[in-house]
């Protein structure tokens, strides 16, 4: 590693200057956690063999082109609410999880490597192009504990790494070629349900007497698995009786041909999703042939500020493609699709420029004329009214099933557009399938709003609640297939998990993880001291996601019992909150 020069403070200090508004804000929220341990995916970014480059080119060249490079890469860690942690001459650090967190920090470090692998592959044609030399980056990234101090007002922050965390993310990079992403197992365990990685073996790595395996990342799953749940066991949906009822019964209200509108709603790791997918399957099950169609449109925590994104997706959903496929052959798809339902080409030209520029697909020059001339707000007009001919005319053929899940993280311009889709439920077999978080102030609320404002006592809601004890109760039992249990391990999980399904499994992985429950000739055992466990990582990301939202006072106190355990002593509180203020 190269040693800390005065260049890479200004650039530093350049870099974090441009950090967007919001996560300056998150940053300023965070500080009262500042000085404890959390959980970081660390990104290191590096130029391969930019030593032997600079003396081509010059200190003076190089440096104007590592200015560039770091501004264009900062882009992408920002994208993902990373922060800059620290330059170190060719190479940069960024820090997911600390001091900003996410539920999601490991993915959003994933996707933002892919993201700059992307962007050096054009910076290096530029760069070859005006000064003849090869820039190429590897990125490196590893998950584990670091320690951040206050977040001063220009985004810069002191930090602490713990066992060697930022380390060995700069060190495996040698095992990677350029232009490759390489991750150590700490984070591939956090991220292999969604990310196509290979396993390289292990590798010796300086410093570490044993040896490390890495993966390298490919890119995104094609069917991604879900980040929930504990792999190898599964329960059954427990309770929801009522729940899937209602859902079922308005499939049949919208193969008869009407209209409606239904809002899910519940903490995080309530089992909306469980849910959706319980219908789904059920539905599936009762149809001998499909009689209405399933489309669904996801928003992503990183979303909001990616204007149409959830519309996006709900149009990949009615294409039957993912996202990922490739420009051609979802442009194919999309044509394909609409010629099936619109066999005027008068019609066909109404809608293909206009949405078809919305998914970003190359248009021929007529089409792309059409588009260009128009201002802002008649595009959005003319997207909106696409999309309604689009939806009308399916559901006419069969009725729809739209889901939207996770609403909480929607982008506003998706939101504006579906309110305005709203009123066609008073007019075709629609049926508006709203999940989402209890977050008034996010945009996707607003279209639980507007749908409460328009359609009043009609719609449907459903609100997931905790589950009862003796609902919980039956689905440790499944998770853990035996009864043999002791009460008090069974008790601390109950007593832990307040009755939310994600937490209940949460918290039979860390017993797992921590050695505090283990298999013993088939039948779980306690072993070890039960009582001293950690909140696992991934219910802490959700937690303090969740407390982000709080008033302030609120915050506070809540941030600090978080760090400290759902359980603990007021007294520890107490002494805690005084300490700090
Ligand atoms: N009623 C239930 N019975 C059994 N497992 C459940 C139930 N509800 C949720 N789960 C499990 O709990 C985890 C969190 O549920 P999820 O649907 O992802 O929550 P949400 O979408 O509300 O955040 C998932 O692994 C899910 O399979
Ligand atoms: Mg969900």
């Amino acid at each position: 590693m190269r040693i800390k020069t005065t260049q890479d403070d200004t650039y530093l200090n350049r870099l974090t200057a441009a950090a967007p508004a919001p996560l300056v804000e998150k940053a300023r929220a965070a500080e009262v956690l500042s000085g404890e341990r959390r959980t970081a995916t660390v990104l290191h970014l590096d130029v391969v063999g930019s030593t032997a480059i600079a003396e081509l080119v010059g200190e003076e060249t190089w440096a104007s082109i590592m200015t560039e490079g770091y501004d264009r890469f900062a882009q992408a860690v920002y994208q993902y609410e990373g922060t800059i942690a620290r330059l170190l001459g060719d190479a940069l650090v960024a820090f997911f999880g600390a001091p900003v967190m996410h539920e999601d920090d490991p993915i959003r470090g994933i996707k933002a490597a892919l993201d700059l692998v992307e962007l050096a592959e054009d910076f290096k044609d530029e760069v070859k192009r005006d000064y003849g030399i090869d820039f190429r980056v590897r990125v490196c990234l590893n998950t584990g504990p670091v320690v951040t101090g206050p977040v001063s007002s220009n985004m810069r922050y002191d930090f602490t790494p713990v066992g060697g965390v930022v380390n060995l993310a700069a060190r495996i990079k040698f095992a990677a070629k350029p232009m490759t992403i390489l991750i150590s197992e700490n984070t591939y365990s956090f991220v292999s349900p969604v990310f196509e990685c290979s396993d390289l073996g292990l590798i010796e790595v300086a410093d570490r007497p044993e040896p490390v395996r890495v993966y390298q990342v490919l890119g995104l799953k094609t069917e991604p698995g879900s980040l929930r749940g504990l792999a190898g066991f599964e329960s059954p949906m427990v309770g929801r009786e009522k729940e899937l009822a209602s859902l079922i019964n308005l499939c049949e209200a919208v193969q008869a041909g009407l209209g409606r509108v239904v809002v899910i709603r519940g903490e995080p790791g309530m089992g909306k999703s469980r849910l959706i997918k319980e219908w789904k399957t059920a539905i599936l099950a009762k149809q001998a042939k499909p009689i209405s169609s399933w489309v669904e449109g996801r928003s992503l925590s990183y979303g909001q500020g990616l204007a149409y994104h959830l519309i996006i997706d709900l149009l990949y959903s009615l294409m039957c493609i993912r996202q990922g496929v490739g420009e051609s052959k979802a442009h194919q798809a999309w044509k394909g699709l609409l010629r099936d339902y619109f066999s005027e080409e008068q019609d066909y030209q109404d809608i293909y420029p206009y949405l078809g520029h919305l998914l970003s697909f190359e248009l021929d020059q007529q089409a792309q004329d059409k588009v260009l001339s128009l201002d802002p707000q008649t595009l959005q007009a003319r997207y909106t009214s696409a999309l309604r001919s689009i939806l009308t005319k399916m559901s006419n053929r069969q009725p729809m099933i739209i889901v939207l899940e996770d609403l909480h993280w929607a982008d506003p311009s998706s939101i504006e557009l579906l309110i305005k889709l709203l009123p066609m439920i008073s007019s075709a077999p629609l049926l508006f399938c709203m999940i989402s978080r209890v977050e008034l102030d996010t945009p996707g609320w607003k279209l639980i709003s507007s749908a409460r404002e328009f359609f009043g006592g009609r719609i449907t809601e459903i609100s997931l609640d905790a589950l009862s004890e003796t609902e919980s109760r039956e689905m440790v039992s499944n998770l853990l297939e035996v009864e043999a249990l002791p009460e008090k391990t069974r008790a601390m999980i109950l007593q832990k998990s307040e009755g939310n399904p994600f937490f209940v499994e949460e918290v039979i992985r860390m017993l797992i993880d921590q050695g505090a429950i283990k298999q013993v000739n088939g039948d779980w055992v306690a072993g070890g001291n039960i009582e001293h466990i950690e909140i696992p990582d991934n219910l802490q990301g959700l937690l303090l996601a969740r407390i982000d939202r709080l008033p302030d006072e609120v915050k506070h106190t809540l941030r600090v019992a978080a760090v400290i355990g759902r359980q603990f002593p007021v007294k520890v509180l107490e002494l805690v909150l005084g300490g700090i203020e």
